[in-house]
């Protein structure tokens, strides 16, 4: 997603004597702030017409065109830029008169480099704060009509942008990702954001369909087509009539369905088993699938027209691990959803949640749901604490979490060290032979290290 998030602030510095303009970006070297400078109102004018620039720090008396110009100039067309005057010694009336014209402030010469230091940060703190205004806006923008489809992260942030884009069309739609990531979720997405809503949403579970019965499971059938068929059925496709058809786990289709399918799909006509004409279908086909189907359809297990119809938009859902920011907004929306027994459960420990956020999710949202669910199902407490997870997390806790916070210095050599091997540990879930191997040293040597800093469990 497009945020501003990666731009820094940026600070105007305008005054026509160099002298000054050196000292003044000396003063802000040390601030995250982007520099950029002006030697008048002209110049000033033309870098603002370039560049984003949040706040600029003006001096009033310059040729061309000096500082109570170039504010009201800024005024017009540049009115969120904050502007603060620096005037020469003396200069308070003009200095009134700046205010009046819109200037936030202003600083006599000569400054103090801490004085003027701390205005521009008052600044640059009020700049933050609308940044994260503005990120929580567009957060509850691309988040409305998401209440099941959880998690900020910049990942899940654009795949919502990209179901509201891509929700209008009839287009059908792949939907890519390892098992558990959420895939049926952003099909129902799509579907709750199309213009078919209202209409139904079916789910083909393409891998649990029964070959002999799938024909008649898909498209219906007649009476008396077969044994027992005592009447007419729709099947699961006319059923979705003016609707979404969601095919999970599209990969796992027998090639002679592969075939009735695409021509489904095709024709947007069914023909029932034992009927003797087609019947038209208004439907919107999604499709999912945990298998590289391009893969499947180079070795031949994938009907390559059908690959085609199915993918005329693909999209990726992400693992839990690429997006591990998420597992804590996750974990809340699974604590509120459990209804434990005594509702006690409310929370998470911080020891909990580090346990759960140095996992690799193989199993991705489902396998944390899970983790959750049980956590709050077992919990005697109003928090859920390590013990409470699964054993392969509490090794996780006893090996991550055994150091004390005063082991080592920060930024010192040994706390990179520390944070590898706590990495390590996490990756392999606790083994240190694993982990040893993972990170280029003798189990023993590792062992050592556990030791030094206090990580080991015994
Ligand atoms: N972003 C999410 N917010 C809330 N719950 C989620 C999210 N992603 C997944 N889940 C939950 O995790 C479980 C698995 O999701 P879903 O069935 O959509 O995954 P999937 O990708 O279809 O998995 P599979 O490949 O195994 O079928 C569901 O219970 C779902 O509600
Ligand atoms: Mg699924």
């Amino acid at each position: 997603m497009e945020t501003n998030q990666e731009r820094r602030f940026a600070l105007l510095l305008v005054d026509d004597e160099p002298m000054i303009l050196s000292t003044l970006k000396r003063v802000f070297r040390n601030f995250p702030y982007d520099l950029h400078t002006a030697e008048n109102g002209r110049v000033a004018l033309q870098v603002l017409k370039q560049t984003p620039i949040d706040a600029a720090l003006v001096d009033l008396m310059m040729p061309e065109m000096n500082g109570m110009e170039l504010l009201a100039e800024m005024r017009n067309s540049y009115p969120h830029v904050w502007v603060v005057i620096l005037t020469g010694y003396g200069g308070v009336q003009e200095a009134v008169s700046a205010i009046q014209l819109g200037a936030v402030d202003f600083l006599q010469k000569p400054f103090e480099d801490k004085g003027l230091q701390a205005r521009i940060e008052q600044l640059y703190r009020m700049w933050l704060l609308e940044q994260e205004n503005r990120q929580l806006k567009e957060q509850m923008q691309f988040n409305f009509g998401f209440d099941q489809l959880i998690g900020n992260s910049a990942a899940i942030l654009s795949l919502k942008k990209m179901i509201i884009q891509v929700a209008h069309s009839d287009a059908s739609i792949l939907i890519q990702g390892e098992t558990g990531t959420g895939k049926e979720l952003v099909a129902r997405a799509i579907h709750h954001h199309s213009p078919r809503q209202a209409q139904s949403f079916v789910p083909v579970d393409c891998a649990g369909l029964n070959e002999t019965v799938m024909g008649s499971e898909l498209f219906g059938h007649v009476k008396g087509a077969f044994t027992g068929a005592h009447e007419n059925t729709l099947g699961l496709i006319r059923s979705a009539d003016k609707g979404t058809v969601f095919l999970d786990e599209v990969g796992e289709l027998s090639p002679s369905m592969q075939v009735k399918l695409l021509r489904a799909i095709q024709e947007r006509e069914v023909r029932p088993v034992g009927a003797s004409r087609n019947y038209p279908v208004d439907v919107r086909f999604l499709a999912a699938t945990n298998r590289n189907l391009e893969q499947e359809v180079a070795e031949g297990r994938f009907r390559q027209d059908l690959y085609y119809r199915l993918n005329v938009v693909v999209m990726s859902v992400p693992p839990l691990r690429e997006r591990l920011e998420d597992v804590p907004v996750l974990i809340r929306h699974f604590i509120a959803e459990t209804g434990t027994p005594s509702g006690s459960v409310r929370t998470i420990s911080k020891e909990a949640l580090a346990c759960l956020m140095t996992y690799e999710w193989p199993g991705n949202v489902r396998e944390l749901e899970n983790v959750i669910r049980r956590a709050a199902a077992i919990g005697q407490n109003d928090c859920i604490r390590p013990s409470d997870l699964p054993d392969h997390f509490r090794n996780l806790s006893t090996c991550v979490l055994g150091a004390p916070g005063d082991a080592v210095r920060e930024d010192s050599l040994d706390a990179y060290e520390l944070a590898a091997i706590r990495n390590a540990l996490a990756k392999c879930v606790g083994n240190r032979k694993k982990a040893a191997r993972m990170l280029g040293i003798g189990e023993a040597t590792l062992y050592r290290k556990l030791k030094r800093y206090k990580l080991s469990a015994q």
